[in-house]
């Protein structure tokens, strides 16, 4: 049975075209999604900045509501609960984001800022500090951090805080929206770690998202392609750089930094070519077509649908 499942994930905005321009335009921000999640495991999901990773995020935590399509959580549909019903059921997500300084009240000292989802749920003090404490050092921070403020503290255990409060109402699936790119290139790996951890001990499901393919590939179980708010392939993480097959997965693949023996450092391969597209206009037929290094007549026309190609691969390409 899986944890979460959604079915053909529709999100639109409509903004002005320009300041000047009354004119609405729909932005196709994740435009029919469907994949599932399974009890503790790890989905990865990548894909070209503005592609509707986070959109499709805050989706299936219900923090926006879906212009179209189901998001079943333990078999319940979860798209059209509402009030109390949705405030019970949101204790099961929760969502980190990338920005440590941002997302923790600087007034506020840490015990504050990890029991305030449980005081919200009208949670006893002595149980939330025991909890806190716990937390603390399950993230691997010293329990003298509750009575310190944000800015004592560096990125790295900011960020360790924001695992504790995710933490704190026992979630089932967490979001994770880029949790270690705004980091220190040296803590990121530890951070990683601690997640990959937690993970395995608390077998929690994660949405792992990233810019990064060989981060994603290192801690998910599977890993999900998206362009111009679309799946384009879904697909192991181990072997996915022989394995992936989709043009566009092959592109990240090959974008990914490789070592050079002649100089210090990392060389980037070309990444993809041109501009992505606006999500306001996408292209009829592949959305990929404008972009794509093997596009043919059909794929300016006929959308390609996902297949299957092995148990848990599926891609939507014409030629494959
Ligand atoms: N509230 C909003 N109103 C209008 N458009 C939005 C809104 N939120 C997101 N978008 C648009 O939806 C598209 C997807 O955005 P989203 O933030 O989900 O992309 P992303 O893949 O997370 O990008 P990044 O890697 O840069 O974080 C973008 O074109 C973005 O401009
Ligand atoms: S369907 Fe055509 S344009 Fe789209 S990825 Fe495949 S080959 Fe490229
Ligand atoms: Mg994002």
């Amino acid at each position: 049975m899986s944890l979460l499942e959604v079915k053909d994930l529709v999100k639109h905005y409509t903004r002005r075209k320009s300041l000047t321009n009354n004119l609405k335009l729909i932005v196709h921000a994740v435009d029919g999604v469907s994949f599932s999640i399974a009890k503790g495991e790890v989905l990865g999901l990548v894909g070209e900045s503005g592609c509707g990773k986070s959109t499709l995020g805050r989706l299936i935590t219900r923090l926006e509501e879906t212009t179209g399509g189901e998001i079943y959580f333990r078999e319940e549909e979860i798209s059209s609960l509402r009030g109390s019903k949705l405030r019970l059921m949101r204790r099961n997500f929760q969502i980190m984001f990338q920005d440590t300084s941002s997302s923790l009240n600087p007034r506020w000292k840490i015990s504050p800022i990890i029991e305030e989802p449980m005081l919200n749920f009208g949670m006893a003090e002595s149980f939330r500090h025991n909890k806190c404490l716990e937390l603390l050092d399950l993230v691997g921070l010293d329990k003298s951090d509750a009575e310190k403020y944000p800015h004592e503290l560096s990125g790295g255990q900011r960020q360790r805080v924001n695992i504790a409060r995710a933490l704190a109402l026992e979630p089932a699936l967490l979001v994770c929206d880029e949790p270690v790119s705004s980091l220190d290139v040296s803590i990121r790996a530890q951070v990683l770690k601690l997640m990959q951890r937690l993970q395995q001990k608390l077998l929690l499901s994660y949405l792992f998202i990233s810019h990064d393919l060989a981060a994603v590939s290192n801690i998910a179980d599977r890993v999900a392609v998206m362009y111009l708010g679309q799946i384009v392939e879904i697909l192991p993480a181990a072997g996915l750089e022989k394995a992936g097959t989709h043009p566009y997965t092959r592109v990240l693949i090959e974008s990914v930094p490789v070592p050079d023996p002649h100089r210090a450092g990392a060389l980037l391969r070309p990444a993809v070519r041109g501009e992505p597209p606006d999500p306001s206009n996408p292209p009829p037929g592949c959305r990929f077509h404008p972009r794509c290094p093997r596009a043919e007549e059909r794929c300016r026309i006929e959308k390609p649908g996902l297949r299957k190609f092995e148990s848990q691969h599926y891609a939507a390409c014409h030629l494959l």
